[in-house]
């Protein structure tokens, strides 16, 4: 396959791989949300989503940089936002040299040509009135490039590329008229018909059969070959970003929690969270039961974070520092009654009077008795609850509960977040690798008073140092 000529008003290739080609520094994205009454109903107040949450990363020219995480982890607006197609709400993108965070529509229509996108679900990104031709050759007639012969010359040549030959007969044909394959196909032609550097790809392949998937990807690899292109690749899919990206970047609520070589993250994940999703790739073997580990619990609400590192609630090493709260009590509270017989539940619940004050966000709650039912019975009922299960890392962030009368008092220990740490080639942020945090904790718990509530994993010790022990 050869670099397809430049038309008139097309660009230069990039030939130069050794600086980046994008550069985010600082990157935030939130959403407003409105509060809306069926919002407050669910718990969702006026505020922010923070989609994308202090990001900073390099994509190297030719590099193909895998954006692995679960639904709602912010990975579309990370690729949007880079895009120039969500305005960022802090932070600096520099592609190709210029910062696109703050630029006018003008500029930014312009650069698109260099960056461009291909979407999951390839029926809705191709207008079913608008044949084959007139969907690919598109891009080259808002920018006013050639002449329709040329444009023509130009489409044929890209669906060929493509695989999709012979020209003559896609050409004519509408969407409906393709399979799911093809159709992908014919978006990517679309998408490369400008010569552009940049192609983010956000989970092209998971609305296709799996028998045509694998051969989507090859022909983005070949295209990325042929015509020097760099990828961000986005997907929630570990399995096949292992075989399509160089580098891997783990997000989560937001933020990057782990960034390396795929070899690396492979071999040896250090995250909590990047170590959970490997587990939880599907066993190809299907005669070989592996259970799948998925991290325990939801991916919490983006709106309302937990506090300290955001996977704290989900992380079975999450120990003193990692952000314990009121919220992490309620779901406790709440997944042991989820289990019990209605008369159990009935019994512990009349211990309580309003729970509603573990909803909001706090490292202190007073939580009051119900009517008649003395302090010491509801410490009690906590205490037998630890008891129960004395590694349930939630006990490590109680810091003391004091009993009153008609009331037990609960203190949990200041939450931190997690910073960025470079273990070997990767980069994670997660308190097990930053011995500062480690340090932190250990200060916290032998200051812990008489009244001190400590259960959990014990004594959590340096990852990953040295290199390849975590
Ligand atoms: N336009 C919007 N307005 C408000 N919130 C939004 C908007 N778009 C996305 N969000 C929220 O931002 C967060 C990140 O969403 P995003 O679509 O970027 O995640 P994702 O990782 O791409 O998820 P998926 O794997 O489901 O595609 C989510 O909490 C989502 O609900
Ligand atoms: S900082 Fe690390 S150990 Fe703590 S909750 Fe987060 S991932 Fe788990
Ligand atoms: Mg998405």
């Amino acid at each position: 396959m050869q670099r397809k000529p430049e038309l008139a008003g097309g660009h230069a290739s990039p030939s130069a791989h050794d600086s980046a080609l994008v550069s985010i520094r600082g990157l935030k994205t939130y959403y407003s949300i409105r509060g809306s009454f069926a919002q407050r109903l669910i718990g969702r107040e006026a505020g922010h989503v923070k989609a994308v949450d202090d990001v900073s990363l390099d994509l190297g020219r030719g590099e193909v940089l895998g954006l692995v995480g679960e639904s709602g982890s912010g990975k579309t607006t990370l690729g949007r936002t880079l895009l120039g197609l969500v305005p960022a709400t802090e932070g600096s993108v520099v592609f190709d040299g210029r910062e696109i965070v703050g630029l006018r529509d003008r500029d930014l229509r312009e650069l698109r040509r260099k960056m461009q996108v291909v979407f999951q679900d390839p029926h809705a990104s191709l207008n079913p009135a608008m044949t084959i031709e007139q969907s690919v050759g598109h891009p080259l007639e808002i920018h006013k490039i050639g002449t329709s012969d040329e444009r023509r010359r130009r489409v044929a040549e890209t669906l060929d590329t493509v695989g999709l030959s012979p020209p003559e007969q896609f050409m004519v044909k509408y969407p409906s008229d393709l399979s799911g394959g093809q159709k992908q196909r014919a978006v990517i032609a679309r998408a490369i018909i400008l010569n552009p550097v940049l192609l983010v790809a956000d989970e092209p392949v998971s609305m296709l059969d799996m028998s045509v998937r694998a051969k989507i990807l090859e022909l983005m690899l070949e295209l990325k070959r042929e015509f020097d292109l760099t990828y961000l690749y986005i997907t929630h899919d570990l399995a096949t970003a292992k075989f399509f990206c160089d580098r891997i970047a783990i997000m989560y609520l937001g933020r990057i929690v782990e960034i390396g070589p795929s070899r690396a993250i492979y071999e040896n994940p250090r995250h909590p969270y990047t170590k959970a999703l490997l587990r939880a790739i599907p066993e190809p073997d299907p005669r070989r039961k592996v259970p799948r580990d998925l991290p325990r619990g939801e991916v919490p609400d983006a709106a309302r974070p937990p506090l300290g590192c955001s996977f704290h609630p989900r992380c079975g090493q999450a120990f003193e520092v990692c952000g314990w709260e009121t919220r992490d009590l309620r779901d406790l509270l709440e997944q042991r009654w989820a289990h019990q017989v209605e008369e159990q539940y009935e019994a512990e619940r009349a211990l309580f009077d309003d729970i509603s004050v573990l909803d909001s966000s706090a490292v202190h709650a007073r939580l009051r008795t119900g009517r008649g039912v003395p302090g010491a019975a509801l410490a009690g009922l906590l205490g037998s609850i630890r008891d129960e299960n004395p590694s349930e890392p939630f006990w490590t962030g109680v810091e003391q509960v004091a009993t009153e009368t008609d009331a037990v008092d609960i203190r949990w220990r200041e939450p931190l977040s997690p910073r960025a740490t470079g273990v070997g080639d990767v980069q994670v942020e997660c308190h097990l690798y930053d011995d500062a945090a480690l340090e932190e904790a250990a200060r916290r718990r032998e200051e812990g008073s008489p009244h001190t509530t400590v259960g959990g994993t014990g004594t959590p010790t340096r990852q990953g140092a040295p290199e390849g022990s975590a």
